[in-house]
């Protein structure tokens, strides 16, 4: 179900779950990302004279209401990007909630405080989410589930609500699942899927899911080394997840069966060990079968960049999660660059490419790199990887 299926909401209290879960350094919010994909929802529902009452969390803060994970810092940006003033309730359906929506003109915003702050948000005890659900939807008369982020969990205030309420997705969530779909069931070949990021185990479903649905899987980031060493190479002090060679074998012999191309770095970056500031001691490149054994490596060298940006510019469709290197460090950011530059070329050449949430989405935009170089940046982190995975979305599912 969509916006539309709400009917006239002319006037009426609409409660939108969305997604600000968005990064803070010392209060300040250093990625909005989240919070501006969140912006056509919230003004679809102001032009048809909606009172629009957002709710989201920050963190995991278990329950406790702790000041750090205030929504003060996102109610503040809301504000600047909408041009109103979005004033922010104490709690999220107590006394100072119910007294704002009260006062709420048609097209007023208000954000609830971080619905995390309850323990019943996260409950495992469905009745206990089910009973504090109903506390929120309380206060409006429809619910829209924006928040793609969070569609892969069941909680309180994404889940539970929409049983107690006309239910709809918003015009995110709606844009998220038409754009991941057209890379999983409907993309066009050769369909090309880069991985990166620290831990293969983080993406062991996807690679399972996509094994007989991409012609090409390229992989990068701390995750790689497990391929390399799976398949007999020394990764030195590389990070490397020795339970999982075994499975990481059976994937590459899988893709060898089913015609599948892996690509995997030729060279690496590598440094004497993880630097503890910005400053690393002494990156080197060296070709991905001679990494040092007191060396870590760090980032995808020169060639392998090269390699990696010409596969992605060969394909129609490409899906990418997860940076090739330590990005945050200049000296390890070119790997995950020359990744961001194959999809912005290839999007320029007409495929249609997508950036998988959480750390990609960051690296793209902090690295300078423009949103429209790319079709789809998504807000998901674990959300999306769930959808590549081909999982059902609690988040989803409940709006059937
Ligand atoms: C995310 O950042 O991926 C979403 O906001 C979900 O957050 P969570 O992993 O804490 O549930």
């Amino acid at each position: 179900k969509t916006l539309k299926d709400l009917g006239d909401l002319k006037g009426k209290r609409v409660l939108v779950r969305a997604d600000f879960n968005v990064p803070l350094k010392d209060g300040v919010i250093t990625d909005d990302g989240r919070i501006r994909a969140a912006l056509p929802t919230i003004t679809a529902l102001r032009e048809e004279g909606a009172k629009v009452i957002l709710m989201a969390h920050l963190g995991r803060p278990k329950g406790q209401v702790i000041a750090d994970y205030s929504l003060a810092p996102v109610a503040a940006r809301l504000s600047e990007l909408l041009g109103i003033e979005v004033p922010l309730a104490a709690d999220t359906y107590g006394e100072d909630a119910q007294a704002k929506v009260a006062a709420m003109n048609d097209g007023d915003v208000v954000l609830l405080e971080n619905v995390r702050f309850n323990p019943e948000e996260t409950s495992k005890d469905a009745d206990e989410r089910a009973a504090y659900a109903k506390k929120i939807a309380a206060l409006g008369e429809a619910f829209v589930s924006d928040g793609f982020g969070v569609v892969h969990r069941a909680q309180g205030s994404n889940y539970d609500v929409a049983a107690d309420l006309p239910a709809a997705a918003g015009l995110l969530v709606e844009k998220e699942v038409t754009a991941l779909s057209k890379a999983t069931v409907d993309a066009e070949r050769p369909l090309t899927v880069v991985l990166g990021g620290s831990k293969v185990s983080d993406k062991l479903g996807v690679i399972e899911n996509l094994l007989d649905k991409a012609d090409r899987l390229v992989i990068g980031g701390g995750m790689v080394f497990t391929f390399l060493k799976a398949k007999g190479l020394e990764v030195g002090t590389s990070l490397l997840e020795e339970d999982q060679i075994e499975k990481v074998q059976g994937y590459i012999a899988t893709a060898e069966k089913n015609g599948v191309e892996l690509v995997l770095p030729t060279d690496i970056v590598v440094n004497p060990g993880f630097p503890a500031g910005e400053t690393p001691v002494a990156p080197e490149v060296v070709a991905a079968d001679a990494i040092p054994a007191d060396k870590m490596g760090l980032d995808i060298g020169p060639d392998s960049q090269k390699l990696f940006h010409d596969k992605i510019v060969d394909s129609k469709t490409v899906v990418w999660n997860g940076p090739m290197g330590v990005f945050e460090i200049d000296a390890f950011a070119d790997g995950t660059r020359a990744v961001a530059q194959g999809l912005v070329d290839a999007t320029a050449a007409g495929a249609f490419t997508i950036v998988g949430g959480g750390d990609s989405a960051s690296a793209v935009r902090n690295l300078g790199f423009p949103e429209d170089g790319f079709s789809h940046i998504s807000t998901g982190g674990g959300a999306s990887l769930e959808f590549l995975e081909g999982k059902q979305l609690p988040g989803l599912t409940v709006l059937d």
